[in-house]
């Protein structure tokens, strides 16, 4: 009995499913004036990392708050990067910033995330963007811009980021399988060769 309308609905989404290009269910979604779209769901994506109070100025002083970072990477690159130690057209990456919180609860030492988020950047990869790869930076949940180019983003991302433009010599689940695969960049490999001059 449904079998019918089932299929004319198919025939009827097909075609329009399969576009634009390659992009992903969990890819990049924009507006119709090309803004990137909040990914609602990223806290089910897959978990690569948290960084604590990182820091690229080596004289930064500590002001004696505590900054997390979390990132999210959408499954679907995941999968493709676990096959070919590389991302997919239709990467998305998320860069949540949580506050450091001590004397919570029962917690004694130490600290925990805060429930507010201070910050929320996004490097997305799709082959339609310059460089093939853009940073959006939210103030809020609907919506952010691209960062133009040039931009400190894509400076300190191209210069120094291991795979693909990407800080996977900070993701302890991806770095292994990329040194397996051959696919660190040739800056972070003189970089990991030559010790840092300090
Ligand atoms: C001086 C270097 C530097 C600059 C400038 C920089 N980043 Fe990053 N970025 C990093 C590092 C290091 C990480 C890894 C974070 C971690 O390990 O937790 C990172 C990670 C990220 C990630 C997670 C995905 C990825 O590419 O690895 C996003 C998103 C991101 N940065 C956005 C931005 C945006 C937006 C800007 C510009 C406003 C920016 N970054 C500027 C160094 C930089």
């Amino acid at each position: 009995m449904l079998r019918l309308p089932v299929l004319l609905l198919l025939a009827v989404l097909m075609p329009t499913a399969s576009q634009p290009n390659t992009i992903p269910a969990d890819g990049p979604a924009y507006t119709s004036d090309g803004q990137l779209r909040y990914p609602e769901h990223y806290r089910e994506w897959v978990y690569l990392t948290s960084g604590v109070n990182m820091s690229y100025n080596p004289k930064a002083q500590a002001d004696g708050h505590t900054m997390f970072d979390n990132v999210f990477v959408n499954p679907s690159a995941w999968r493709a990067f676990q096959q070919v130690g590389t991302w997919p057209d239709g990467t998305v990456m998320v860069l949540e910033n949580r506050g450091g919180e001590s004397g919570k609860s029962i917690n004694k030492h130490g600290q925990t995330q805060s429930v507010e988020v201070m910050g929320m950047e996004i490097h997305v990869k799709d082959a339609r963007l310059k460089g093939g790869w853009g940073f959006f930076e939210f103030d809020n949940q609907v919506s952010a811009r691209l960062t133009p180019r040039p931009a400190s983003c894509y400076t300190c991302h191209e210069e120094h980021a291991a795979v693909d433009t990407t800080f996977v010599q900070f993701y302890p689940t991806l770095v292994g399988l990329a040194q397996k695969k051959g696919t660190l960049s040739p800056a972070y490999l003189k970089e990991i060769a030559t010790p840092a001059a300090k």
